[in-house]
């Protein structure tokens, strides 16, 4: 058994990060033979992405996937810690499993992985109260899944395997990819910068770049394969590189991917501190490269994003921000929390100032959660819940104008749409245009993995309507 520890896992150690090849585990290789599996992932692109390793190794030890998780022979969840909502939503579903196995499939194999595995609390709990999940394990050692389930199969004791520390980078993982022409390439693991609130640092461990070669030899396949667009995925994507000290950065990456040939590239996330204007230049001079920008700012007043960790202040947000808009057609999004420990009325105010200044086309609004072990957890907070409820109310009502402000800017613009498939409109196909907008149109079900052209009909809030040229 190995379980985490918080201690461990804020360390920040000047070792060196090795790479080190995926190896099948020979002895797990028919356990699953006759047996189906269901992966539930909860959370961002990062567990998604981790989803299509995970799926990609239980093939390779015989499991077939099964689409009804009541049905499924062995169901792991992909959980996420980022907010105490998605704790909850991951111990409904255990409650549920629970059910499940009590009641109709006594031999039904629970597995829990994800961010909530590399928490203390979580574990302990785990081991305390839901005796039947049969295995835990954590973000850092995914790939060693085939050797946790040989255990599990053959032990009726619970296994418990999450290194606290992050171990090498583990190359040549299997992935199973949900899509046939949009494809997660992971640039870089962890993360650094360590914001008052967030919890990432600690369940994802420090930040460590991939090689470029593997990144590029990655991406050059996925070209071969027909492959038509990759989102590049890092919690702090600007920051590649600066782990192993290179001249190397994300401008230089970002570049080489574009020489690739492939059709879209997109990147993501944005820390407003690593981004430069080297990137910015790259951006212009790549047409494949999306004009579309994730660039969270978390809060409009210069006092929270201090409090916050965020080394910025709004003017020097707002000066990126400008810069950001002289890239053509692009489209920018971001994340704010509201409620931060501290925050009263007039810093509120400031945060809803710099969105009527920056008119956001897109963005995720949240109300501020304490995480166990962050230093904002211990911030003297005097909002109530019923006033953050308000503030996030109020901040959603002006920015949902804005959406639809900037989408019904393109009506009657015909856009590039990658289309992705059958919308849930009826008879409609949707897909994403190239500022990373939803559309939904009429067209021919014979598009479904191309680049068309649509011309945009009406705009919603978030989605807009077109019709295929
Ligand atoms: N409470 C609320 N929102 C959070 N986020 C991260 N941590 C917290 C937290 N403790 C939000 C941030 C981040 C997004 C992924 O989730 O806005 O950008
Ligand atoms: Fe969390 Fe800040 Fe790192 Fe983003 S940059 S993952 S918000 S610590």
């Amino acid at each position: 058994m190995q379980l985490p520890d918080y201690k461990e896992a804020r360390k920040r150690t000047r070792e060196e990060i090795k790479k080190e090849n995926y190896v099948i585990n020979q002895n797990a290789i028919n356990i699953g033979l006759n047996k189906t599996y269901h992966v539930k992932t909860y959370g961002c692109q990062m567990n998604e992405h981790d989803t299509e390793n995970i799926e990609a190794m239980l093939e390779q030890l015989g499991f077939v996937k099964e689409d009804n998780q009541d049905k499924a022979d062995l169901v792991i969840l992909n959980t996420c810690s980022i907010r105490e909502n998605a704790h909850n939503k991951a111990f409904g579903m255990l409650g549920r499993l629970k059910h499940l196995k009590e009641e109709t499939n006594k031999d039904l194999v629970i597995g829990i992985c994800g961010c909530m595995a590399q928490e203390e609390k979580v574990v302990n709990e785990i081991m305390k109260k839901y005796k039947f999940v049969n295995f835990v394990f954590g973000t850092h050692n995914l790939h060693r899944l085939p050797y946790i389930l040989e255990e599990a199969f053959k032990s009726k004791k619970q296994v418990i395997e999450v290194f606290s520390k992050e171990g090498n980078i583990v190359e040549g993982i299997p992935v199973r990819r949900a899509s046939k022409f949009k494809a997660y390439v992971n640039i870089m693991y962890g993360c650094d910068k360590f914001c008052t609130y967030c919890i990432v640092p600690y369940t994802r461990g420090k930040q460590r770049s991939r090689d470029k070669d593997d990144i590029l030899r990655e991406v050059k396949k996925l070209v071969e394969d027909g492959y038509k667009e990759v989102t590049l995925l890092g919690q702090n994507v600007n920051a590649y590189g600066k782990d192993f000290n290179s001249s190397y950065k994300m401008e230089n990456l970002l570049e080489d991917v574009a020489k690739t040939g492939i059709e879209r590239v997109r990147f993501m996330t944005s820390h407003p501190w690593d981004f430069t204007d080297e990137m910015i230049d790259v951006i212009k001079k790549y047409p494949n490269i999306m004009p579309s920008i994730h660039l969270p700012v978390q809060s409009g007043s210069s006092k929270v994003l201090k409090l916050m960790g965020r080394r910025y202040t709004k003017e020097e947000y707002i000066t990126l921000f400008d810069k950001l808009r002289t890239i053509p057609n692009v489209s920018i999004s971001t994340d704010i929390i509201v409620g931060f420990p501290s925050e009263d009325e007039s810093d509120f105010n400031e945060t809803l100032d710099l969105v009527n200044y920056c008119k956001f086309d897109n963005a995720y609004t949240f109300i501020f959660s304490p995480r166990e072990g962050t230093p904002a957890e211990k911030f003297k907070d005097m909002t109530t819940l019923h006033e953050k409820e308000e503030r996030l109310y109020k901040l959603n009502e002006i920015m949902n104008k804005y959406f639809l402000e900037s989408n019904k800017k393109m009506v009657g613009k015909v856009v590039d749409v990658l289309v992705d498939g059958q919308s849930e409109k009826d008879g409609m196909l949707c897909g994403y245009t190239d500022t990373n907008k939803l559309i939904n149109f009429t067209g021919d079900v014979d598009s479904i993995g191309k680049i068309v052209k649509v011309e945009v009909t009406d705009a919603k809030t978030w989605s807009l309507d077109g019709k295929q040229k």
